[in-house]
């Protein structure tokens, strides 16, 4: 039994606003990458780590996450693509037939904890194809579409939109990563998610949803605060308060 984690760090991150991908963005004293890599390696079920960077950025990235003696597993590192998608999948081609369960967690999700890592692959384990850790939803949300009379407004003016529905909250999760896969499976997503984004010139957000849409079930485990995603100066404040209460 052997478990990949590919973890995406190729985005650029630039609703941050630094002038360095959001992966390589300091938290206490130390990049997101690392903050990730090491909690994917604290949680024992991981063998192998396949880390997704931007173009001419694989040595600093290598140096940062395999020098590190906390991340005591075999790294490898990629060159990310234009899309987190085409990075997914740059690094899955480095799972081999031996790798029975892929990992795909987000850099930007650095403080997802060792427990929540645990969590998801026990659950691949047991037999479930696709796994994603949700949390309930606090907010009401609205669907919207953008309105016609809105779209002329629109032009010089606030965009306006249309709701169209309120789902039930309670049947709403936000999804986190890291998610788990049965290989097979994710590479037949991933094979199928290429034509699409090809055909449609959009690529998904998140993995599960290429799983979702060959019609396979995709089960959802209790996620974690912790796994908050960075994207804002705000979040880096927020985490930050939250390596302070880890330690
Ligand atoms: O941009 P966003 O924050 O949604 O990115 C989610 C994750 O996907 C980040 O960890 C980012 O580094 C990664 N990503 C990637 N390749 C891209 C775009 C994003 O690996 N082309």
């Amino acid at each position: 039994m052997t478990t990949l984690a590919i973890l995406t760090a190729a985005g650029s991150g630039s609703r941050l606003g630094r002038d360095l991908p959001k992966a390589l963005v300091g938290l206490a004293g130390f990049p997101l990458v690392l903050h990730a890599a090491r909690r994917l390696a604290a949680s024992g079920v991981v063998d192998m780590l396949v880390v997704t960077c931007p173009p001419g950025l694989a040595g600093a990235v290598r140096e940062i996450v395999a020098g590190d003696p906390q991340v005591d597993l075999p790294v490898r590192v990629v060159d990310g693509g234009t899309t987190r998608q085409a990075s997914v999948a740059a690094g899955l081609r480095l799972a081999g037939e031996g790798v029975d369960v892929v990992l795909v967690h987000d850099a930007a999700r650095p403080l997802a904890p060792p427990a929540l890592v645990r969590r998801v692959v026990a659950a691949v384990r047991r037999g479930h194809p696709a796994v994603v850790p949700g949390l309930p939803v606090v907010d009401t949300v609205k669907r919207v579409e953008l309105a016609a009379v809105a779209v002329a407004e629109a032009a010089d003016g606030p965009l306006v939109e249309r709701v169209v529905e309120t789902p039930d909250r309670g049947l709403l999760r936000v999804v986190q990563t890291p998610q788990g896969f049965d290989r097979a499976v994710l590479v037949r997503a991933h094979a199928a998610g290429a034509s699409r984004a090809a055909a449609e010139h959009l690529a998904a957000t998140d993995d599960a949803g290429l799983v979702e849409a060959l019609g396979l079930p995709v089960h959802v485990v209790a996620g974690d605060e912790a796994a908050m995603k960075i994207t804002t100066e705000r979040d880096l404040l927020v985490a930050g308060l939250l390596v302070e209460e880890e330690s």
